[in-house]
């Protein structure tokens, strides 16, 4: 059996080094003339309903993140620019929070969280780290840094504004871009710096100021299944859109661990949050 196998390895050893064909394949080209198929096609017609991975289903909840607006084209920017008022957008622009709907398309349980985290940690959490920060592995080598998912918590009433209302100063955090503009190639590379921390870059793009902790949930699960700049679609990695309804979730869970608002806590969290810190003289002296 070993000695049969030496000499299939060997044979096939000396075979290929005579036989350098690689530009020169019998292999079939897409859709080239060939009598494999009765149709003479190399390739076999797609089967009547077969869909793309990313391919909205119309009016199957589980793939609808597009409200009718999100759909309809409109003006590209909200305050357009005198070259930019006849530019409409595209389907799923980032024009506005309406775009996208607000709603999961099922209820979750506890079990759905526990496998969004599972997943987030699997094929986000490398970019955009564990807790959402931005700080994952990948970009700390170089890759594009994503933006945070969390405001600066010392900071938190920075609300949606338009551009315009708000052009430059930034107050507190910023948006870490990582992004510079290249000077050896004259290339104006877009830098988010003079965004405030925790806002979405697609938004801003088209004019607004959106906290990502406010943006609608159809527009996170639109990031996963499309992408977004320098991040590419998720589809292969999440197949099911179900699993990226449970990621959304998940950004969800880790921006309200970030960002709560006390009054929405539950209550003996609340009071425990809101005890009066204890007095100096009243903790026991240690003793060496
Ligand atoms: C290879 C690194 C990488 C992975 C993996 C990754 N992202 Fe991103 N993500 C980015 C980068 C980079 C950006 C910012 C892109 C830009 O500015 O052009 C981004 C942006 C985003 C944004 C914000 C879009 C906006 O409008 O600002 C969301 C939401 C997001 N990612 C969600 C996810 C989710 C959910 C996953 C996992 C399913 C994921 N990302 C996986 C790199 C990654």
């Amino acid at each position: 059996m070993k000695t049969t196998l030496m000499t299939v390895a060997a044979a096939a050893f000396l075979t290929a080094g005579c036989q350098q064909k690689m530009a020169d394949q019998p292999a079939h080209r897409p859709y080239e003339e060939s009598n494999l198929f009765p149709f003479k096609q190399s390739a076999r017609p797609i089967e009547k309903g077969t869909i793309h991975v990313s391919q909205p289903v119309e009016g199957d909840p589980l793939t609808t993140w597009l409200t009718e607006l999100g759909r309809t084209p409109q003006p590209a920017y909200p305050n357009p620019t005198p070259d930019m008022k006849d530019v409409m957008t595209v389907p799923g622009a980032p024009t506005d929070n309406a775009n996208f709907v607000d709603k999961f398309p099922f209820a979750l349980s506890g079990g759905d969280y526990t496998r969004g985290q599972q997943l987030f940690r699997a094929v986000c959490a490398e970019c955009h780290g564990a807790a959402g920060h931005g700080n994952g592995k990948i970009p700390e080598r170089g890759f594009l840094r994503p933006p945070s998912y969390h405001r600066d918590p010392a900071h938190p009433t920075d609300n949606e504004v338009t551009n315009a209302a708000r052009p430059t100063e930034v107050v507190g955090a910023r948006d870490w871009s990582s992004m510079r503009p290249d000077a050896a190639s004259g290339r104006a590379v877009r830098d988010y710096t003079d965004h405030p921390q925790g806002f979405s870059r697609g938004f801003s793009r088209l004019g607004k100021r959106m906290p990502l902790d406010k943006v609608n949930v159809g527009y996170i699960f639109q990031v996963i299944t499309w992408g977004f700049g320098g991040m590419a679609s998720h589809t292969t990695q999440l197949p099911d859109p179900a699993d990226r309804w449970r990621v959304a979730a998940y950004i969800r869970a880790l921006q309200l661990s970030q960002l709560a608002e006390n009054a929405k806590l539950p209550g003996d969290l609340r009071q425990a949050i809101d005890q009066p810190p204890v007095k100096k003289d009243a903790t026991p002296e240690v003793k060496h």
